[in-house]
């Protein structure tokens, strides 16, 4: 049977453009589509429940908006011969515009297998060593930048419509730098860090709520524990690119790549 003879009955109103009532509605395709021999389509349940769902989605996803009716310029004759000015522009604005995390970026690192894996983190600060971040030593970041140190950091505004693309060498900084960083968090984010494990499967909530409550008690005995695998890194750039939407012309990129003991720029077709 053609899959629209099943679907037929499977739009009963038009979709609200609510995604709870779409969660609601969804299994009643389900159960009708699969009461036995009602309708032959039993079969057929996965596909229509995964094409309902698939169209519905595309419905709601299509309209949405990227950006604000209202975007910044982007001069890019003005644009200074140094990447890190011109980041430190661009973030500043984002502040200003009080948009929400505007130090959260993603950073992307690989395997030597090829495995490329993303995760958000915090832009900690920019210097001579390049654009830095904060994390454990333990974790999967840590493992990956050893065995492959290259990366990638995105930084998206959406209320500038905005992206900065950084690639470039990772380096480990000094522990005395992730010394400090660490006595600068929070009580409880240090806390979370003497708890460790992190990325490795957890039983369940109880069992990390005690562990948690063994390193609270450790750090509120001595606030000014320092665990060891605690670091700073840098990435280096050799490439940062900024990308400007723009609502009456093609969005704007500009791309800088390092060369020697300087910068390059020049304009990629968007
Ligand atoms: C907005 C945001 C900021 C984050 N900042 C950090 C950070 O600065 N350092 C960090 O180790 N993890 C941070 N995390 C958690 C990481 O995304 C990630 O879950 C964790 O570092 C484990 O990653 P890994 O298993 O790939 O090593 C942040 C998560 C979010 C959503």
């Amino acid at each position: 049977m053609p899959v629209t003879e099943c679907v037929g009955s499977l739009y009963p109103r038009p979709f609200d453009g609510n995604l709870k009532s779409l969660a609601g509605f969804t299994p009643a395709i389900g159960a009708s589509v699969n009461a036995p021999g009602t309708n032959g389509c039993e079969g057929q349940r996965a596909t229509v429940e995964r094409d309902a769902m698939a169209s519905s989605l595309r419905d709601i996803l299509r309209p949405l908006p990227s950006f604000p009716d209202e975007l910044p310029t982007f001069d890019v004759n003005a644009a200074p011969d140094d990447p890190v000015a011109l980041f430190v522009d661009w973030l500043t604005e984002a502040i200003d515009a009080s948009v929400l995390a505007p130090h959260a970026m993603t950073l992307s690192t690989s395997e030597p297998d090829g495995k490329v894996t993303a995760r958000m983190l915090v832009l900690k600060d920019i210097d001579d060593r390049g654009w830095v971040f904060a994390s454990r030593d333990d974790g999967a970041k840590a493992r990956d930048l050893g065995a492959n140190p290259f990366a990638a950091l995105t930084f998206f505004w959406p209320q500038m419509g905005r992206q900065v693309r950084v690639t470039g060498a990772v380096r480990k900084r000094p522990r005395t730098e992730g010394e400090a960083d660490f006595l600068a968090r929070s009580e409880g984010s240090r806390v979370s860090a003497f708890v460790g494990h992190q990325s490795e499967p957890l039983e369940s909530l109880e069992m990390y709520d005690e562990a948690y409550a063994v390193a609270a008690a450790r750090v509120a005995e001595d606030p000014s524990l320092v665990t060891r695998t605690w670091n700073t890194w840098s990435v280096a750039a050799d490439e940062v690119e900024f990308w400007q939407a723009s609502r009456d012309r093609g969005h704007i990129r500009l791309k800088y790549r390092h060369h020697g003991h300087s910068w390059e720029h020049g304009l990629l077709w968007p």
